[in-house]
């Protein structure tokens, strides 16, 4: 309300007639302070009038950091803390948040890892995971949930316990605020897979149905949805489900029976949840997180349910190199290549602890030196 439109109802009211004196002076007092508080903010009202000159939306981005969260999903601990530890050392500590989901109860303390970025950095209301179940969702919502509550958190990164950097922190810092969108990947279902179950519809319609990798990268208002979605979830709960591994012993059967509906919740959530929200063009369709499938033609193997793990061997310099200069990514349903525009993958996974050690030590997050690995930073 300006003083104008303030100064005119008091007028009005002025006009009642004055009897009670006393009235008639608490009304001058009134007057005062409408007075006093209209001019009031209409000086604010210059003033940040004066600062829209100068962009207004610059202005307002100083009064809060631009911070990632850190969303470490895991089974216990964190085996590659030593790497991770160095990569956070090298950051300005106003720049990002960590949270864990661990198992129910499980505590980061300096008796299960030396690096203090992670002590007491998880959640207090986790859950019990079955991997490859609908509770591995949860997780990740609690996550999203817990990191929405700082609202200096912009962008918010679901890691696993075997994700590794491959940049130090600066690089991935501008990378990634350099994106108003969030690195969702999401591609049409290969129609052979059979993973959508009829039993959804019309809750969750097929051509809505999609897949994508579990490690996502999101911005504010799209953790938002995630976390609080609970109209889709409920429905993957209750129809999206992993079938037993195979059972050579039971012969056709049971390959049958896995080939039906074998829906891995975790990849399928959040690219159908943010499709069905009209939000798929808001995406980078893509994730930051490199994985390599086995290409074994044994694929009804059990080990080709999961990605390759790098050893110390495999991670050597020109693997990693070759990681690096990925530039582009091709989705064969959807005859879709997406180009980068430089590296497309920030991070590497399953590494194990030989592995991240030698992306410490080839420097790929920071000048390495073994005398400071778990020293805090300066
Ligand atoms: C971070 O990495 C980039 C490229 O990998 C490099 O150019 C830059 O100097 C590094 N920054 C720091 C602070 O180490
Ligand atoms: C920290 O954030 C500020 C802006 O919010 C940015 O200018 C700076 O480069 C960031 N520091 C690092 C190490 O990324
Ligand atoms: C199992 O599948 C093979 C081909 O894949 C077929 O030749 C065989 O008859 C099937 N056996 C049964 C019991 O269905
Ligand atoms: C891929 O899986 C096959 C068996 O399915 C296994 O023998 C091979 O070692 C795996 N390759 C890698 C690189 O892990
Ligand atoms: C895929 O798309 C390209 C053009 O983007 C086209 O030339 C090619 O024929 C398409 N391939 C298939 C299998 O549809």
């Amino acid at each position: 309300m300006t003083a104008k439109k303030r100064f005119a109802a008091v007028a009005s009211r002025r006009q009642i007639p004055p009897f009670v004196s006393k009235f008639v002076i608490s009304l001058l007092v009134l007057f005062c302070f409408v007075v006093f508080f209209g001019l009031f903010s209409q000086f604010k009202l210059q003033s940040s009038s004066v600062s829209t000159e100068f962009g207004f939306d610059e202005f307002r981005l100083e009064d809060y950091r631009m911070k990632i969260a850190f969303l470490f999903l895991v089974r216990d601990n964190l085996p590659l803390d030593f790497l991770w530890h160095n990569f956070f050392k090298n950051a300005d500590p106003e720049n990002f948040t960590i949270y864990i989901h661990s198992k129910p109860g499980f505590v980061f303390d300096e008796s299960v890892t030396r690096s203090a970025f992670f002590y007491n950095r998880q959640l207090k209301n986790s859950v019990e995971v079955g991997w490859g179940k609908p509770t591995m969702i949860e997780a990740e919502k609690l996550l999203f949930k817990a990191a929405l509550e700082d609202t200096n958190n912009q962008i918010f990164i679901l890691l696993s316990d075997s994700c590794v950097p491959l940049y130090n922190f600066s690089y991935i810092y501008r990378y990634i605020m350099s994106s108003p969108r969030s690195f969702v990947d999401s591609f049409i279902d290969d129609a052979t897979e059979k993973r959508y179950n009829p039993e959804m519809s019309p809750d969750i319609p097929e051509d809505k149905w999609r897949k994508g990798s579990q490690w996502i990268t999101l911005v504010r208002r799209h953790a938002e949805v995630v976390a609080y979605d609970h109209v889709v979830f409920p429905i993957f709960n209750k129809h999206c489900k992993r079938r037993p591994l195979l059972d050579l012993s039971k012969g056709n059967e049971s390959l049958k029976e896995q080939q039906q509906h074998n829906c891995i919740p975790d990849e399928h959530y959040v690219p159908t949840l943010l499709e069905m929200r009209g939000i798929e063009g808001e995406l980078l369709r893509r994730t930051l997180t490199y994985s390599l499938w086995n290409q074994s033609t044994e694929t009804m193997n059990t080990l080709a349910w999961h990605p390759v793990t790098f050893g110390y061997t495999s991670a050597s310099q020109k693997n990693i190199q070759a990681i690096k200069d990925i530039d582009r990514v091709y989705f064969k349903s959807e005859n879709r290549t997406e180009w980068c525009g430089g590296p497309c993958y920030l991070f590497a996974r399953k590494f194990s602890r030989g592995a991240a050690m030698r992306v410490l030590t080839n420097g790929l997050v920071g000048p390495y030196d073994p005398k400071t690995v778990f020293l805090d930073p300066t």
